[in-house]
């Protein structure tokens, strides 16, 4: 993994509180597409655009390093630059997993950030509004936050072809990303054994972390099918 600098802004970097790691690794074998996910097409530009166009634009976030796709670090330099995309301060070689590939691009972040919001490329329609809900409930004192939803269906667990128990919707919700954490935190909880843990916030609970929830955004959707694509397409179409 040779961490790659676009466009010199490391060093502007230096002076940044809050870092932002974009994951945009992943492989969306699910979309059907050839290319990664994060390449794929999203009226007419790559997935990964938007949402580097979106946090590179906040006023929320100082730096970005981004986790690309191993033999797609180039085309996500070229991207960046292409967007102006001037808080990039690294591009580095995702790894098999999602927490890999975060644990790679924490490896860039300054020493001395405050605040590493962790996202998903797969969710395009990030806002500031979320970002700033986020940076709030942290100012509040606990470890990590994070935008979650109620839960609309009844939730099962089964076993065996089986229902084994229905749980309580009350109290489920669903979680999305971007996931803010005290810089320090976050780190302690990458320090061990990450397993396959499909989100930061499990890493940081299970690390003895106070994460607190916030309103999440109904727009945030997940690209994972090609009806996702469509969907967020749609909803970039009706701003
Ligand atoms: O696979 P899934 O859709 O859950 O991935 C969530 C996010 O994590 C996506 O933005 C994907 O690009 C990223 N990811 C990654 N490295 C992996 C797997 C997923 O950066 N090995």
């Amino acid at each position: 993994m040779t961490p790659q600098d676009p466009s010199g802004a490391s060093r502007e970097a230096e002076g940044a509180h809050t870092w932002a790691i974009l994951v945009a690794a992943g492989s969306g074998s699910r979309l059907g597409s050839e290319r990664p996910k994060a390449f794929a097409a999203l009226a007419g530009r790559p997935l990964l655009a938007e949402s580097l166009e979106r946090l590179d634009n906040s006023p929320w976030v100082d730096a970005i390093v981004v986790a690309a796709p191993p033999e797609w670090e180039e085309p996500a330099i070229l991207l960046a630059e292409e967007l102006v995309a001037s808080k990039v301060a690294a591009v580095v070689t995702g790894g098999a997993t999602r927490a890999d590939s975060v644990r790679y691009a924490l490896a860039e972040v300054a020493q001395n950030a405050l605040v590493v919001l962790v996202h998903d490329a797969a969710r395009p329609l990030v806002e500031d509004g979320v970002i700033e809900r986020l940076l709030v409930r942290l100012g509040e004192g606990v470890d990590g936050a994070i935008p979650v939803l109620p839960v609309a269906d009844t939730i099962k667990r089964v076993a065996g072809g089986a229902v084994a128990e229905t749980l309580d919707r009350e109290s489920l919700v669903t979680a999305q990303t971007p996931q803010a954490f005290v810089a320090d935190r976050l780190r302690s909880a990458f320090t061990g054994e990450v397993g396959a843990a499909t989100d930061c916030s499990a890493l940081v609970e299970r690390n003895g972390g106070r994460v607190g929830v916030v309103a999440g955004d109904p727009r945030l959707v997940k690209v994972t099918t090609a009806a996702d694509l469509e969907l967020v397409e749609r909803l970039l179409a009706s701003r």
